[in-house]
C-alpha cells in the first residue's frame, strides 16, 4: 500500500476534520501518500482529488462542517457512477480508501468494497444510528448544541408559562431525542421507534403545572411525526397553546466538542492502521474505550435498538 485517499460523504458531523486530520497525518507517518476526494462519491466519479500534505490539514480540527466537502450522490447508486469511480480511483493509483460517514455513505463504502477496492469506514453521523459503535463523529457535539438550545428555549417556556415541542434531527433513530431529554429534563420525548401518547403527555405536563412546573418541554425526533400536526392535536388535550421550535441544521454545524475531536482522531488513525494491515470492507467501532473492527455489512444492515433503560429513566426523570 503505497497510495490512500479520504473523503467524507453524506450529511457533515462536527469531528469530521479531525479524522480527515488523522487520516492524513498517520498515513504519512506510516510512509503513505494520502489523497484527499472532495465531495464524496461525486468527485470521486467526477476526479475531484488531489495529494495532502500534513501542512493542508492543519488548523482543520476545530472546524464544524468538513474541509473536503459533501455530497449525497444518486448517481454513485448506478452501476455505470461506480464503475467511473473505481476507474478513477485506479487511474490515480489509489491502494485503498478510508469513508469517513454514515449508514448511506458506508453502503457505498461496501459497493466499492465489493468491486475490489480495499475500503475501510469511519462512523460519522449525528444521528447515532449506525449499528455496532457506541458513538459516531459528531453525535457528542450536535447533543451538546441541542442542549443549549432547548435551555435556553426553557427560559422563555418558564417565563410564559408555555408548553414547547423541540424538534430534533433523526429521521430513523430517536438517539438524540432522548439523549437530549434526559440531559434537559424535558417532560416528555417522542421518538420514531415509539408509540406517543398524546393524552398521557398532557396528563403529565398538567399534572407538573399543578405541582409548580412552569414549562412543558417536548423533545420530538423528526421522524416521530410532524410538529406542527402533534403541536395542534396537544392543544386540544392540554387546553392551551403549544409553541414549535423546529431546530434544524443548527445542530450539525459549530465546533467539535473534545470527545469528538479526539473520536475523530482516534477512528482515523485506526482507519490508516486496518488500510495498512490490508484490511477491506470494515468500519472502526467504539466499544466501551476500545476500537475494533466490524464487518460494514453489518454496521449498515442491522437496526441500533432504542437505549431501553435511558428510554424509561428519561420517562422516570420526566415527573
Ligand atoms: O443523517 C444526518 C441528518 O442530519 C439527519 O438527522 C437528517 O434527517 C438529515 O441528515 C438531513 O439531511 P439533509 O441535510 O441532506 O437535509
Amino acid at each position: 500500500m503505497k497510495r490512500i485517499a479520504v473523503m467524507t460523504a453524506g450529511g457533515d458531523a462536527p469531528g469530521m476534520n479531525a479524522a480527515v486530520r488523522s487520516i492524513v497525518r498517520t498515513g504519512i507517518y506510516n510512509g503513505l501518500e494520502v489523497w484527499g476526494i472532495e465531495k464524496a462519491y461525486l468527485g470521486m466519479i467526477e476526479g475531484l482529488m488531489k495529494p495532502l500534505s500534513l501542512k493542508d490539514v492543519g488548523g482543520i480540527m476545530q472546524k464544524g462542517g468538513t474541509v473536503l466537502q459533501t455530497t449525497r450522490c444518486e448517481e454513485f447508486i448506478t452501476d455505470e457512477g461506480q464503475m467511473l469511480a473505481v476507474e478513477n480511483l485506479e487511474k490515480n493509483e489509489i491502494d485503498g480508501v478510508a469513508v469517513i460517514g454514515g449508514d448511506g455513505s458506508l453502503t457505498g463504502a461496501l459497493d466499492l468494497h465489493n468491486r475490489g477496492i480495499k475500503v475501510i469506514g469511519v462512523p460519522a453521523t449525528i444521528d447515532n444510528d449506525l449499528w455496532g459503535t457506541d458513538m459516531s463523529i459528531g453525535v457528542d457535539t450536535a447533543l451538546n448544541t441541542i442542549i443549549y438550545c432547548v435551555d435556553n428555549i426553557k427560559d422563555t417556556a418558564s417565563s410564559h408559562e408555555r408548553a414547547f415541542i423541540i424538534e430534533v434531527m433523526g429521521r430513523k433513530s430517536g438517539y438524540l431525542a432522548l439523549m437530549a431529554a434526559i440531559a434537559t429534563g424535558a417532560e416528555e420525548v417522542y421518538v420514531p421507534e415509539r408509540e406517543m401518547n398524546l393524552e398521557a403527555t398532557a396528563a403529565r405536563i398538567q399534572e407538573g403545572h399543578r405541582r409548580g412546573k412552569t414549562h412543558g418541554i417536548i423533545i420530538l425526533a423528526e421522524g416521530a411525526g410532524n410538529a406542527y400536526t402533534i403541536g395542534r392535536q396537544l392543544k386540544n388535550f392540554l387546553g392551551y397553546d403549544v409553541r414549535i421550535s423546529i431546530l434544524g441544521h443548527i445542530q450539525r454545524g459549530g465546533s467539535p466538542s473534545a470527545f469528538d475531536r479526539q473520536l475523530g482522531s482516534m477512528m482515523g488513525a485506526e482507519a490508516v492502521r486496518a488500510l495498512t494491515d490490508g484490511k477491506s470492507g470494515l468500519m472502526v467501532a467504539l466499544s466501551g474505550a476500545s476500537y475494533s473492527l466490524i464487518p460494514i455489512q453489518e454496521a449498515v444492515e442491522n437496526k441500533k435498538n432504542i437505549l431501553e433503560k435511558q428510554y424509561e429513566i428519561a420517562q422516570i426523570l420526566a415527573l
